[in-house]
């Protein structure tokens, strides 16, 4: 394999030519803030917090869809960047309607470890407080498109580790929502096993168990590696 040598942060690093650059990122010990990102699922560059600044480009990169190439040099942590992402922080607050104090995952929430993180403790952006459903449908999970983040960690569990794809995305832009099958209730889906891989990898309370929904619900984001790992290494049960 061959190797490639750039720069992270002033100091040199060798990787292999196409590794991912938020792997190599990651491998140096820098704590790089995520929210679509998952170990052990695809990349989907959508949440643009893992962003980076590549000297000589006036672009961001996200770095967890970007391979790394020789001589590139960047910068994981900015004010630019600090900014920037706790700009898209507050965007995501705006969006919907993300009520922590009586949210299931509170205190549990990605979302919320990222606000205070950036130091979101307000919005600069009109919120838009759209009037959204929540399927609670199925027998044992919900679903509540009020604290959905659109990361689409669950559609790409659903397909990838689970392998039967009930989950998808419809719409676009704000209109953009999770769905299960050909948009219809939950529980009438006739392709969905009740697995709760979705529910396992959803970093806020947009998907939820509704019997746990208060101080016992820890979710288990390891879950598609672990899965992955098991399959690849035969150590089930190791
Ligand atoms: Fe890279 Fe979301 S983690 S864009």
């Amino acid at each position: 394999m061959a190797l490639v040598t750039l720069t992270i942060d002033n100091r040199k690093v060798s990787a292999e030519e196409g590794q991912n650059l938020l792997q190599v990122i990651r491998e140096q010990g820098i704590d790089m803030p995520t929210l679509c990102h998952l170990d052990g699922l695809s990349e989907r560059g959508g949440c643009r917090l893992c962003v980076v600044e590549e000297e000589g480009s006036s672009k961001l990169l996200a770095s967890c869809v970007t391979a790394v190439r020789e001589n590139m040099r960047v910068t994981t942590g900015s004010d630019r960047l600090f900014r920037y992402r706790r700009m898209l922080v507050e965007l995501l607050f705006a969006e919907r309607n993300h009520v922590c104090s009586v949210c299931v995952m509170n205190r549990r929430c990605e979302l919320q470890s990222l606000a205070l993180r950036f130091g979101v403790d307000h919005l600069r952006y009109d919120p838009l407080y759209p009037r959204l459903s929540t399927d609670v449908s199925h027998e044992k999970y919900a679903l509540d498109h009020n604290r959905c983040v659109l990361c689409a960690r669950c559609v790409r569990v659903c397909d990838e580790v689970e392998g039967v794809h009930t989950l998808d995305m419809m719409g676009r832009g704000v209109s953009c929502r999770v769905i299960a099958d050909l948009n219809q209730p939950w529980a009438t889906s006739r392709t969905c096993t009740n697995c709760g891989k979705c529910v396992q990898v959803c970093p806020t309370g947009a998907m939820y168990i509704k019997e746990t929904f208060s101080a016992h619900g820890e979710k288990r984001p390891d879950l598609p590696k672990r899965i992955r790992d098991g399959r690849e290494k035969h150590t089930w049960g190791g």
